[in-house]
């Protein structure tokens, strides 16, 4: 079939590209695609039916195989890249379908983290959020500092907003993060003198505001980073060493697991951490840290892979059947797994902005790959849409590109990673 496909690709009149530089680039592979689209999408769909009349051994056999060689091809490189991109186009339009609906057929939610600020100023926010976001996380507002900043007071004006925004779309929320000792506290509760004062505090604070949202939030990241930071001195016990593992020990995180229980018996309960998509001694202790959870019974639901790939640990980008055996793995303790906070930083790539543009999209294709090959993994939420918000920027201050939409809100090539990704999965699941 890819033979006949390719030879009408060369019919298919593709706009030139090789003049365009950086950014018009990426709008002229869009047009190329769109042409491709055209082209080809009906003999694709038809393909696509054809495969889809079998059982879903066979289906799932033959689709891998004609998407294999589309990916593969040697005589049109760049036709073939573009094909593959096509084969989940040809899925969902390239106008009108996006990683929302492809991320639900594919059997996850793609989410985002959102500052309300940001999505109230800028008027390209809200169109993508309905077109291409299915859950969403409040990249701050819903933490302790901003949510509780006195033992006395709560402030929710923040965190209403962006439950309110997700109701309002219709999108899943996750909530972050209720105790993380390695930022977003107040003096009170880093100042906290006791083991009692502090679980005083911590009690109040998990049944107030998970209370305040109670059935309407899906997940809550629960406890954040438990384990040491990954360019910290390592600690005796491979934990972080923050207030509550000091004056609560480290069963603190047990403890705040059951509080949530307690708050809101319909939300499921995370534990989320950075650097643990590699396998290693980070991984394996967190996997310890998981089953000793497990094992003395505490309500522990799902474990949040934070992915902030090519950052954490800097410099490395696991491959996608690393990524899956890594979900895998805690998948196998009856867990939900989800990638939580993917970005994918260009700061350790050589080369032309358009080449590591290029590497990222189909770096984001093989992570969106991985979740969708394993049942438990229920979803992937971006640090972010577009490039101008990422926090690489906010919080470094360094020129990163880790989102899938460009400063203009231009879809990059990561974007159609991410489709191509999920229309494989939607064929496979089709
Ligand atoms: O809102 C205040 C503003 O009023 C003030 O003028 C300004 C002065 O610096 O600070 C603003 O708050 C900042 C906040 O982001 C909102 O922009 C905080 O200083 C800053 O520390 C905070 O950084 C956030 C960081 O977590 C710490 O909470 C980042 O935006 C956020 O992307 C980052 O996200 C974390 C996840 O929660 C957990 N996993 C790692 C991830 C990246 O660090």
């Amino acid at each position: 079939m890819h033979r006949l496909v390719i030879v009408l690709l060369g019919s298919a009149a593709l706009p030139d590209c090789s003049q365009a530089a950086g950014a018009p680039a990426s709008r002229c592979a869009v047009r190329q695609v769109n042409a491709i689209a055209r082209a080809c999408g009906p003999l694709l769909r038809a393909e696509a039916r054809r495969l889809s009349d079998g059982n879903t051994v066979r289906r799932d056999a033959r689709v891998a195989r004609v998407l294999s060689r589309l990916s593969h091809a040697r005589d049109a490189p760049q036709a073939a890249d573009m094909l593959f991109r096509l084969a989940g186009i040809a899925i969902g339009d390239a106008t009108t379908r996006g990683l929302r609906a492809l991320g639900e057929e594919a059997g996850l939610l793609i989410g985002t983290a959102v500052e309300p600020h940001d999505v109230a100023s800028d008027p390209n926010y809200p169109p993508v959020l309905a077109s291409d976001v299915a859950s969403l996380t409040a990249e701050n507002a819903m933490k302790w500092a901003p949510v509780h900043p006195d033992p006395g007071t709560y402030d929710f004006a923040a965190a209403d907003a962006v439950v309110a925004l997700a109701e309002s779309g219709s999108h899943r929320l996750r909530g972050h993060t209720l105790v993380w000792g390695g930022a977003a506290l107040p003096p009170y509760v880093e100042g906290a003198a006791t083991g009692d004062e502090l679980r005083s505090y911590l009690a109040d604070h998990i049944a107030t505001t998970m209370g305040r949202w109670a059935g309407r939030i899906a997940q809550w990241d629960v406890v954040n980073e438990p384990l040491s930071g990954i360019l910290d001195p390592p600690t005796p016990d491979g934990l972080d060493d923050n207030v509550f593992r000091r004056l609560l020990g480290p069963g603190y995180v047990a403890e705040a697991l059951e509080l949530a229980r307690a708050a809101d018996p319909t939300a499921k309960l995370y534990v989320n951490e950075n650097g643990i998509e590699v396998p290693g001694p980070r991984q394996d202790r967190f996997f310890a840290l998981v089953q000793e959870l497990l094992a003395a019974g505490a309500p522990l639901d799902g474990v949040g892979f934070q992915a902030h790939l090519g950052l954490i640990p800097i410099g490395q980008y696991p491959d996608a059947a690393t990524i899956e055996a890594s979900l895998r793995r805690f998948a196998e303790l009856g867990l939900e797994v989800e990638l939580t906070e993917l970005d994918v930083t260009l700061l350790f790539r050589s080369g032309d902005l358009p080449s590591r543009l290029e590497f990222q999209g189909d770096y984001y294709r093989g992570v969106l790959e991985a979740c969708t090959r394993v049942p438990a993994c229920t979803g992937v939420t971006l640090w972010g849409l577009a490039d101008r918000y990422t926090w690489v920027r906010r919080s470094f201050g360094f020129t990163d590109f880790p989102l899938p939409f460009d400063d203009d809100w231009r879809r990059k090539p990561a974007y159609f990673g991410m489709r191509a990704a999920l229309a494989a999965a939607a064929l496979r699941n089709a």
